[in-house]
């Protein structure tokens, strides 16, 4: 049958336009006669508060940095989607979730549908695998799969990928949006009736172009994304949907010839490149879950070609950096017929509004040709009326700070209570952006 995504209507043929609601293109291919099959057993009200020895036991995948994403490790019964560009390293990734696992928890069925059984050897062999709990199914059939998973429910069944697995009773091909969701229900169906976590791997493009896994992410409890310049080998995990624990945790990675390695200090690694004093270079405090690292903020200003001046951002807000640079204008600071680039540098991007007074800080710098001391860094959130406003977690950017060895932090005023139990570092509080140009 084909049903109308917006409003419901079926119909055995595949339509353009939905002759009830009108929308265009909303007829999507689905199984007939599955939708409203109840789960067994009867479901009685229980108390909300947990019962004894209920507890929600949470699987540790044994890789410290995946298992803090998560919040604690995989919920059995849980769907979870790994997304990422091809080749940014997803399967290699899991495929040392599953060998971690392995050794701990009893068997771990790796799915591939993509690559062969023996091209995932070969990884394995690469990555040095040698558990024999860690069971490998070449299969693109999803019914396939869920019977090698049927046989003897896995600790946990890895899917490699959701857009490469298909249902034969369904006409579309591997990857469509039919067959994607159609594959993530019955998944999730397993993982469900079996109380095993899932982990499927999805591929997006850069511009998120690929229906599948977009249209996965409300299907699914958990959404990770392993992100990374292919050019670089540094690679990041974060979560950005959690049904089961906090989002934007982090954990940076290393590509190594025998997989990932986990980074264990990010500060250190974001800022080992930096070339203290030079201007155009300030470096803040971000908060990326429940730490905080240090990340440097490069600036160039320059004289414009022909044309309107260009600005760049790389790493860091566009319409932020549009921001700061009429506010700059306001307070005297004319960089209008100026090029303007602004970069995170190290890998790592950052949205928050905490970076604000080290990307003035970096443009004041490069504006002036002088450079910021090497020991100071800064954060605080800039307003339009060139306010500097509070931001959360001012202790644990300072902490951050004082644990790399600055010396001096520029911060909202509104925060600067915050830093008297540091006794080793100079608080410069800020209230004003002018104030601030005038402090540097
Ligand atoms: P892969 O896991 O196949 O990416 P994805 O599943 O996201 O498409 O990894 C792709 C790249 O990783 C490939 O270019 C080779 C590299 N790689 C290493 O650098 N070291 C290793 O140990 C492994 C297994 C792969
Ligand atoms: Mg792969």
């Amino acid at each position: 049958m084909f049903a109308c995504q917006t409003c419901g209507a079926s119909s055995p043929k595949w339509l353009g336009r939905c002759p009830e609601c009108g929308e265009w293109n909303s007829y999507v291919e689905e199984l007939a006669g599955q939708r409203a099959a109840p789960s067994s057993g009867t479901a009685l009200p229980a108390a909300i508060v947990r019962a004894e020895g209920e507890a929600a036991a949470r699987v540790p995948t044994g890789l410290p940095g995946l298992d803090r994403v998560l919040g604690g490790g995989l919920v059995p019964g849980s769907v979870v989607l790994l997304g990422g560009e091809p080749g940014i390293g997803k399967s290699t990734f899991l495929l040392q979730a599953a060998r971690a696992l392995a050794s701990a928890s009893g068997d771990v069925l790796y799915a591939t549908a993509e690559e062969s059984a023996s091209q995932v050897r070969m990884r394995g062999g690469r990555l040095r695998i040698r558990e024999e709990t860690l069971l490998l199914a070449a299969e693109t059939d999803i019914g396939r799969v869920i019977a090698a998973a049927e046989v003897r429910p896995p600790a946990l069944l890895i899917v490699d990928s959701i857009q490469a697995v298909r249902e034969p009773a369904l006409s579309s091909a591997a990857g469509t949006v039919t067959q994607v969701r159609e594959c993530a229900s019955v998944l999730q169906r397993f993982a469900k009736n079996r109380d095993v976590p899932v982990v499927l791997i999805g591929h997006v493009t850069k511009d998120g172009s690929l229906a599948g896994p977009k249209s996965l992410e409300h299907l699914v409890d958990t959404v990770l994304t392993l992100e990374g310049e292919r050019t670089s080998l540094r690679r990041l995990l974060r979560a950005t949907q959690n049904r089961f624990g906090p989002v934007e945790e982090l954990a940076l990675y290393d590509m190594t010839g025998e997989g990932l390695s986990e980074i264990p200090n990010p500060s250190a690694a974001l800022l080992a490149e930096r070339r203290a004093g030079l201007p155009g270079s300030a470096v803040t405090a971000t908060r990326e879950g429940s730490r905080c690292v240090l990340v440097e903020i490069q600036a160039l200003v320059g004289p414009a070609a022909a044309g309107s001046p260009r600005r760049v951002a790389i790493g860091f807000d566009p319409g932020r950096l549009a921001l700061l640079l009429a506010v700059l204008e306001a307070t005297g600071l004319p960089l209008a017929s100026r090029e303007v680039f602004v970069s995170c540098a190290g890998g790592l991007s950052t949205a928050e509004p905490a970076a604000d007074l080290a990307a003035v800080a970096a443009l004041v710098s490069s504006a002036r040709g002088r450079a910021i001391p090497a020991d100071a860094a800064c954060f605080g959130e800039i307003g339009l009326l060139g306010e500097v406003r509070r931001v959360p977690a001012a202790g644990s950017r300072l902490k951050e700070a004082a644990s790399m060895g600055f010396r001096t932090v520029y911060l909202p005023a509104g925060d600067a209570a915050e830093a008297a139990r540091f006794q080793d570092l100079a608080i410069r509080p800020v209230d004003r952006v002018s104030d601030f140009i005038r402090m540097l």
